[in-house]
């Protein structure tokens, strides 16, 4: 008997992601104008340790340092993403030009040494000057990411091939605006849905903007993480639904259906709020891929006092997990792709995300990190994408989370993702032993899978 083949499809595209405020750096440097993240982190009590994205991992200043590392691994794409607050400092209106240069000095970089750049728009930095003006509670938003959108594709376009509107806006709903444990801080549930509404106008008027300037691809990021029932009982058959509708579809809805699921009125309630049918007009705009974000899965079980959703994950036995308390569960993935693409379509997609936090010492000892949990995580997860293939899903490509440890938002450098070590005292960087494994997985197009399926 043969044994199963783990070789992807010619040119498959193998990348590696990173995003601004996590690995920058120099917030403040060439004038520009603070973001959110900016003045959380210096919020005394916002971040783990008091960690701020001030140095990070300093790459702002080292990013031809770092483009050698993608190189040594072999990535044809690197997505980071832009911070907004350094090319328009106010968010709307007057242009900083040294902002922009960063940027076209990177992309420059990358090219000249063969990584195709995946520029996203917004990964979570909105300029503090925006958030003064109500940020995503105001309709203006969808304008002002529109206006700085512009800036963008008429600056990079004619490098840039693939461009993401927004990076999880469930994340920044749901930490920024209903639990607050991420920036702004909020924590409203009659503000969440409208800064979710909004982020997805914007995310409608970026792709309209693109149409009008860019000639490539764009597309949008969304975090799927698959919820399975704890039980068979109606209650947590119903938690689950909820749980699903509002982490997986209440982004991917209204911009790919044009519309929302009807959980969301069951679980906001009086909260939710009745949007103008032309809003979904803007929301559903034609995408050329869309990204996936897949970390973990949860097993949802109905639960009263669980506010909002009276849903809550239930901790498996006998399972791994992550530092950042994830369940390591490959299936999920192959189980995301497969869904998606029942529910909207047989639209590209691109692994956007995929990655792990595990124990690693601050400085690292020897040429390469011994990391077998994260390289574990990592083998795993690309046999389950191999599997979502062969099963006919549209994939066509990946991006590990992440190139460098980084800031973790307000987790600080407490968690580790990175492929390369970095020592935040020395900013050193060592590779991971994961990093080797995933340079000998681009090299081969998978096949080394095949020595441990
Ligand atoms: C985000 C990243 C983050 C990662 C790990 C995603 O939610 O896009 O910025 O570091 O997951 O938590």
């Amino acid at each position: 008997m043969t044994r199963p083949s783990f070789r992807f499809p010619d040119g498959f595209h193998w990348g590696a992601a990173t995003s601004a405020y996590q690995i920058e750096g120099s917030p403040l440097a060439d004038g520009a104008g603070p973001s959110i993240w900016q003045r959380f982190a210096h919020t005394p009590g916002m971040m783990v340790n008091g960690d701020t994205g001030d140095v990070a991992c300093d790459h702002y200043r080292r990013y031809r340092e770092d483009v050698q590392l993608m190189k040594a691994l072999g990535l044809k794409g690197y997505r980071f993403s832009i911070n907004w607050a350094r090319v328009l400092p106010e968010g709307s209106g007057r242009f900083n030009p040294k902002g922009l240069d960063f940027y076209s000095r990177l992309v420059d970089e990358l090219l000249e040494h063969g990584i195709a750049p995946n520029a996203t728009l917004f990964h979570w930095d909105l300029p503090a000057a925006l958030d003064d003006r109500g940020g995503w509670l105001n309709r203006d938003s969808a304008y002002w990411f529109a206006e700085y959108a512009e800036v963008m594709f008429k600056a990079l376009d004619d490098r840039v091939p693939r461009w993401s509107t927004l990076n999880e806006p469930w994340v920044v709903t749901d930490g920024g605006y209903l639990h607050g444990a991420l920036a702004p801080g909020h924590r409203s549930k009659y503000e969440a849905p409208i800064a979710a509404h909004n982020l997805m106008r914007a995310s409608g008027a970026g792709i309209q903007a693109y149409r009008a300037h860019g000639k490539h691809e764009i597309g949008v990021v969304f975090n799927i993480e698959p919820k399975y029932p704890h039980s068979d009982s109606a209650g947590d058959l119903a938690a689950t639904a909820r749980a699903h509708a509002y982490m997986n579809q209440q982004f991917a809805d209204p911009a790919l259906l044009g519309s929302y699921p009807p959980e969301l009125k069951e679980i906001f309630g009086d909260a939710w709020p009745d949007f103008p049918a032309e809003d979904f007009k803007l929301t559903k705009q034609p995408v050329d891929f869309v990204g996936i974000n897949y970390y973990t899965r949860a097993v949802v079980k109905h639960d009263a006092n669980a506010y909002p959703l009276h849903a809550v994950s239930v901790r498996q036995p006998n399972r791994t997990y992550t530092e950042t308390g994830w369940e390591v569960f490959e299936q999920g993935l192959t189980d995301t792709l497969s869904w998606f693409k029942g529910r909207y379509g047989d639209i590209p997609l691109y692994i956007t995300e995929n990655g792990s936090a595990f124990y690693d010492p601050p400085v690292a000892e020897g040429e390469v990190l011994d990391d077998p949990l994260r390289t574990n995580y990592l083998r795993k997860h690309l046999q389950a994408l191999h599997r979502a293939i062969a099963a006919g899903v549209n994939l066509k490509g990946y991006y590990a989370w992440s190139l460098l440890d980084n800031l973790e938002w307000s987790l600080g450098f407490s968690k580790r993702f990175g492929l390369y070590h970095v020592d935040f005292a020395t900013q050193q960087r060592t590779p991971k032993a994961s990093a080797k494994l995933y340079a000998q997985v681009i090299e081969s197009n998978g096949a080394v899978l095949d020595e441990d399926a």
